[in-house]
């Protein structure tokens, strides 16, 4: 079955971004000169995914108003002939792309904010994207597939849950969820066992699960099944976890890089990256850090 349907939980409460996130969800927080939630869509529209589902919380409009029309914006780009800015503005939301907004009524957790999107999904498989973790493929700028791309191309030949994972050093376990596989060095491998941040003395692995995932509609009902975590949170890693034996759930390394964008070290290493990466902006960049480090 295809993967059609895209959700984004970004109801989080985004404290680590305090005061940025007071008024606006950290998802809009630009890096270079794109929101986080843009780099997202975009990489599932990629993948050839059309419908996206966004779980809002608190701060519906911002991401709203941004894949929405905007008139006076457009009108006055189009009355000045700037067709190159108004390109740019249309093709935040390709004339084939939906977008469905839900409103998840209070963070309780991702697991729950997942559950917020099961009559949208209904009965087939979707991708999952946390727009807070940038993900770059590895050949991406040069045309290669993007993350998701690469794990819908997995999926299918492995039809089931398929997870993102990458190797971290053992001392971060705890900020991760943690899948213990069947051959830890293969491109995908099954997983036996999964765990919310272990602390690194107890964790299975190093190998953490990242911001994407390919989920089944089993999932929604797992969740449901979960009793309440700390702070009444439902998380999604134990609805996944008591999926295993059940259905297939793999692990699946993908070839690029994460940034976590949630994290203000992420963020500002995303930022120097993508602004390195960026041909207008290199060379000043490079200069001015070259300067500042010299200081
Ligand atoms: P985080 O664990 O990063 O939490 O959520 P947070 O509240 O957004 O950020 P901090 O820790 O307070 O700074 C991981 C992802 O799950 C979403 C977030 O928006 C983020 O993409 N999320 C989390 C929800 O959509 N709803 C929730 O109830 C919790």
């Amino acid at each position: 079955m295809r993967i059609q349907k895209a959700v984004f939980p970004v109801g989080g409460l985004g404290t680590r971004f305090l005061p940025a996130t007071k008024a606006i969800p950290k998802e809009m927080l630009p890096v270079v000169d794109k929101p986080l939630i843009q780099y997202a869509v975009e990489e599932a529209y990629a993948a050839g995914i059309r419908e996206m589902i966004f779980i809002t919380g608190r701060h519906k409009r911002a991401i709203g108003d941004h894949f929405d029309a905007a008139f006076e914006l457009e009108y006055e780009l189009e009355r000045g002939n700037k067709t190159e800015l108004l390109k740019l503005v249309h093709d935040i939301k390709p004339e084939d792309m939906d977008c469905v907004f839900i409103r998840q009524p209070r963070p309780l957790g991702l697991g729950h904010a997942v559950l917020c999107a099961e009559r949208v999904v209904g009965n087939e498989p979707f991708a999952v994207l946390l727009a807070d973790d940038l993900m770059l493929g590895a050949r991406q700028n040069a045309g290669g597939p993007t993350v998701l791309q690469q794990m819908v191309e997995a999926y299918r030949s492995h039809p089931g849950t398929v997870l993102a994972v990458q190797d971290v050093p053992k001392e971060e376990t705890g900020r991760y969820g943690v899948v213990d596989v069947h051959g830890a060095h293969a491109e995908i491998a099954e997983v036996f066992a999964m765990v919310e941040k272990p602390k690194p003395a107890v964790a299975p692995s190093t190998l953490a699960v990242a911001g994407r995932y390919i989920l089944t509609p089993g999932v929604f009902e797992s969740i449901r099944r979960q009793p309440r975590g700390a702070g009444g949170e439902i998380q999604l890693t134990d609805g996944i976890a008591a999926l295993i034996g059940e259905e297939k759930v793999y692990a699946f390394r993908y070839d690029g890089k994460r940034y976590d964008c949630g994290s203000k070290e992420g963020f500002l290493q995303a930022t120097i990256d993508l602004a390195l990466a960026n041909p207008a902006l290199s060379a000043a960049v490079r200069a001015h850090m070259q300067a500042a480090l010299a200081a």
